[in-house]
């Protein structure tokens, strides 16, 4: 019998979705050449308002280096999954509908936290679901690797790279703000391999007297210029001891809802150093995947089509220590991987003289 998989591509975009989508594809052909392999338009989006591309093996072909999706992603939030939509239709029913409508043998998906939460509501509904884990944040629990992480940490360090030169020309304070979302993975890479003197992550509060002491500090130094890579969803000491929602308050009371922005209000309120910031933003996941990851976004779609072949239903991908394997869904939906304050990474950069803005770095 003709194999019958669908695919899919949701949540936040990345540069190795393609990539991903490639892996997975040659490999399936490869396994069962006469697979009909069913491209979800839009993510989730797509599953439920049955629209799909009947994929041919050729538009497999030319991805490895192209960003984006040739999909279209969109985010359906989980939150909502269980809702019915705007003409008062069960969700998880549509999807259900168009999977057996197509007699689909397996759903895969490639998505990042909330997409792999909506992937096991799907598996629990009797869908055959894997997963591939997609993000730039390597937030996912249960990986030790993401793929899009490496390509976006590419950019982030460019822009710290850039940054740096004209931070040294002008003798500035720059405060670089790196993707990341509530985890600080991308934020400690980049810092590191560009050279940031303080890097600011939300697993460790920071403590803004803490920062200026810090750049005060290279002043006394000689060192004119201080490069700040700050996580988006850093916090100070006195935020990360609020409650949810008095933390939500007060972001909402801010006349800015950019972390590096706000924090560079806070800091030019102690010291006299010209401070400028940039946002490289969205920039970190686009263009081209750097061939690290497309070796990880092969390997992901290489061993999600093993999964389909072995049965392997209601998995994510993930990578252990340098092995591709599989674990149980329930597993990983709704944890995130957040990065140890003992880390060793932060270890040895503290070594080398970075500080993470906390009263501990004195
Ligand atoms: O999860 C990937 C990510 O780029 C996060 O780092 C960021 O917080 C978020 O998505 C941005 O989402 P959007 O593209 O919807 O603005």
């Amino acid at each position: 019998m003709r194999k019958r998989i669908g695919i899919l591509t949701s949540g936040g975009d990345c540069q190795s979705l393609n990539a991903t989508m490639r892996g997975f594809a040659k490999a399936m052909y490869r396994q069962e050449p006469d697979a009909c392999i069913y491209g979800f338009v839009n993510g989730y989006w797509g599953l439920m308002y049955n629209e799909y591309i009947e994929m041919t093996p050729d538009q497999f072909s030319g991805l490895l280096t192209r960003g984006g999706t040739i999909l279209g992603t969109s985010r359906q939030s989980f939150k909502y999954m269980s809702e019915p939509d705007e003409n008062g239709m069960d969700k998880v029913e549509l999807m259900k509908g168009t999977y057996s409508r197509l007699k689909l043998d397996a759903l895969v998906v490639l998505g990042g936290n909330g997409s792999i939460k909506s992937a096991q509501l799907l598996a629990k509904n009797g869908l055959n679901v894997v997963a591939l884990p997609k993000t730039i944040d390597n937030d996912l629990y249960g990986t030790d690797l993401t793929f899009g992480f490496h390509s976006a940490l590419d950019v982030a360090t460019y822009a710290i790279d850039c940054v740096h030169t004209t931070a040294a020309s002008h003798s500035r304070v720059f405060i670089v703000e790196i993707m990341g979302h509530k985890v600080g993975w991308l934020t400690l890479y980049a810092g590191i391999a560009g050279g940031a003197d303080i890097i600011l992550l939300p697993e460790i509060p920071y403590s803004v007297d803490a920062i200026c002491r810090g750049i005060a500090r290279r002043r006394s130094q000689d060192h004119k210029f201080t490069i700040i890579a700050v996580a988006e969803g850093a916090k100070s000491v006195e935020e990360a001891a609020m409650s949810k929602k008095d933390y939500k308050k007060a972001l909402s009371e801010r006349d800015t809802t950019s972390a590096a922005y706000h924090l560079a209000q806070e800091i030019q309120k102690s010291i006299q150093a010209e401070v400028r910031v940039t946002v490289p933003g969205h920039m970190q996941r686009g263009g081209s995947p750097t061939p690290y990851d497309r070796l990880i976004a092969t390997r992901c779609g290489a061993a999600g089509a093993k999964a389909v072949k072995d049965g392997k239903f209601g998995v994510l991908v993930v990578f252990k220590n340098g092995k591709t394997t599989t674990i149980p869904l329930e597993e990983t939906a709704g944890r995130l991987k957040t990065v140890p304050a003992d880390h060793p990474l932060i270890q040895e950069a503290r070594a080398v003289g970075i500080s993470f803005g906390s009263e501990d770095d004195d």
